[in-house]
């Protein structure tokens, strides 16, 4: 049955022109999924990653840290199509800030706002590059295109990523969708980042035109604006990869680590899906393992070389089943399972492999609305160098399902998001529209009123609802 899937699925690759190492990519993924293989970590065969260096104890000098960003490139991951919020192009194509002046900014817009006040202070050229995919590629060049100066000469201002067939869940075949051929494909990960480097040439290009190292991380992610110390510090380390590590806080429940290999020391990434059960506890726990991983990644370009000549762009990750539905905004459409795998998961293939520790201020992830409402409220402040600093510990906000798609969210905060300053938390059941200038004070709570409720303009939400 299966190996009818595989055939099914590497021809119907082939008649698109997907890169033969992306074939070979997601023909090596198809046959770890058959064999469900669950690249299961064991807590006794790895030793806890502890001791990271810190970002906030670097000394470097003004001349290190500009020589280092002299000679890098940004690359922003930007091919997902945030699903998870019911959209099916780029996440960072959606507003997340209103200027004083009344400008709305995507994600886009600041990182490229952060790369060019990076430049102007430092000289650095700083090549922007973005990894995007088939659905994300027009729209993000276009959005770039309304920015003077962003592209480097000779370079290119994007690459582009693989697309692969979904899988029926049922028969592991192509799912079949002629309401609308485009959704039986998908980009396969971020660990595609690879494949892509090497079909595209970009690395070679990069090194060619005098730059060394790529600071690489998600465009959902304003915290991992350029960063000069950071640079230096991986310039001086001789590390081919490194990855950016924050410190768990107690409320932290987060699986994504890394790990050391007892076997032979190196460096790997455990994902929640790759633990354990009876491991759980062990993982989870922040006393002994105390970071976790913020997919900002530094890479050696000549290392990164290397690597993609000697594998072919076929670098051994492990596979991760990401189980959806073909329309990812019909939870009723036929289930499908799509082959991904992560772009940290290659810390294990570079030898010399490193960490380091981070702020919080470098992972600011987007992944659910009730993140974009926070980036959205004053709890964040943007600063004149395109960064949003957080001006207090950022309360917990959950929002009801009602809000879990971007397009019924922004309907119910079409007059911005509430003042966020003075909460410890918001919780929000039901439907509730928001009007102009609601504060929410305290552990803030909307109860459900059965029906679509308001929430008046200038009103206080408080621990017993509006109270004004
Ligand atoms: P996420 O894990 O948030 O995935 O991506 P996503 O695809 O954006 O959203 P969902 O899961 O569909 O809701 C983290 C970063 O990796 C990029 C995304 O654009 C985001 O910046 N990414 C993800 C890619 O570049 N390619 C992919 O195939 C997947």
């Amino acid at each position: 049955m299966s190996d009818r899937g595989l055939e099914l699925a590497r021809d119907k690759m082939t008649t698109a022109g997907v890169a033969p190492a992306a074939i070979e990519t997601f023909t090596r993924f198809y046959r770890l999924l058959e064999s469900g293989e669950t690249g299961l970590v064991r807590e006794d065969d790895v030793e806890p990653l502890t001791g990271l260096e810190r970002h906030a104890d670097l000394t470097f000098s003004a001349a290190d840290t500009a020589e280092a960003l002299s000679r890098t490139a940004i690359i922003k991951l930007n091919g997902g199509l945030g699903t998870s919020m019911g959209m099916d192009r780029a996440k960072s194509l959606l507003t997340v800030r209103r200027t004083a002046e009344g400008e709305d900014l995507s994600f886009l817009d600041v990182i490229v706002k952060q790369v060019q006040a990076a430049r102007a202070a430092t000289g650095a050229p700083l090549p922007l590059l973005l990894m995007n995919s088939f659905r994300t590629q027009d729209d993000s060049l276009a959005a770039l295109a309304r920015h003077d100066g962003v592209g480097v000469d000779g370079l290119p201002l994007d690459f582009l990523q693989n697309r692969e067939p979904k899988l029926r869940a049922d028969t592991l075949e192509p799912v079949e969708w002629p309401a609308d051929p485009s959704l039986e494909w998908c980009p396969p990960g971020h660990g595609d980042l690879y494949p892509a480097l090497h079909a595209s040439g970009v690395v070679r290009a990069l090194l060619d035109a005098g730059f060394r190292y790529a600071s690489v991380s998600n465009s959902d992610n304003l915290g991992a604006a350029p960063d000069g110390e950071i640079a230096a510090w991986f310039a001086a380390s001789g590390a081919p990869y490194a990855a950016e590590m924050c410190r768990k806080s107690p409320a932290d429940v987060k699986g994504g680590q890394l790990v050391v290999r007892k076997a032979d020391g190196r460096i790997m990434q455990r994902e929640t899906a790759q633990t354990h059960p009876d491991d759980m506890d062990a993982a989870l726990d922040a006393s002994r393992h105390p970071y976790f991983h913020t997919n900002n990644l530094w890479f050696d370009l000549e290392a990164l070389a290397a690597e993609l000549d000697r594998t072919g762009g076929v670098l051994e990750l492990p596979l991760i089943r990401n189980d959806k539905t073909v329309d990812p905004t019909d939870a009723s459409s036929t289930p499908v399972v799509q082959i991904e795998s992560a772009m940290g998961a290659a810390v294990a293939v570079f030898e010399g492999a490193t960490a380091i520790e981070v702020g919080r201020e470098r992972f600011l992830p987007v992944k659910k609305t009730s993140d974009l409402l926070l980036m959205r409220s004053d709890v964040y402040d943007l600063t004149d160098d395109f960064r949003l600093v957080a001006q207090v510990d950022a309360p917990l906000v959950e929002l009801s399902g009602t809000y879990k798609a971007i397009s019924r969210f922004d309907e119910r905060f079409a007059a911005g998001a509430p003042s966020l300053r003075s909460a410890t938390s918001l919780t929000v059941a039901g439907d509730w529209t928001f009007g102009a200038d609601v504060r929410v004070v305290g552990d803030g709570v909307l109860a459900d009123a059965g029906e679509r409720g308001r929430v008046p303009d200038g009103a206080t939400v408080g621990p017993s609802g509006i109270t004004a």
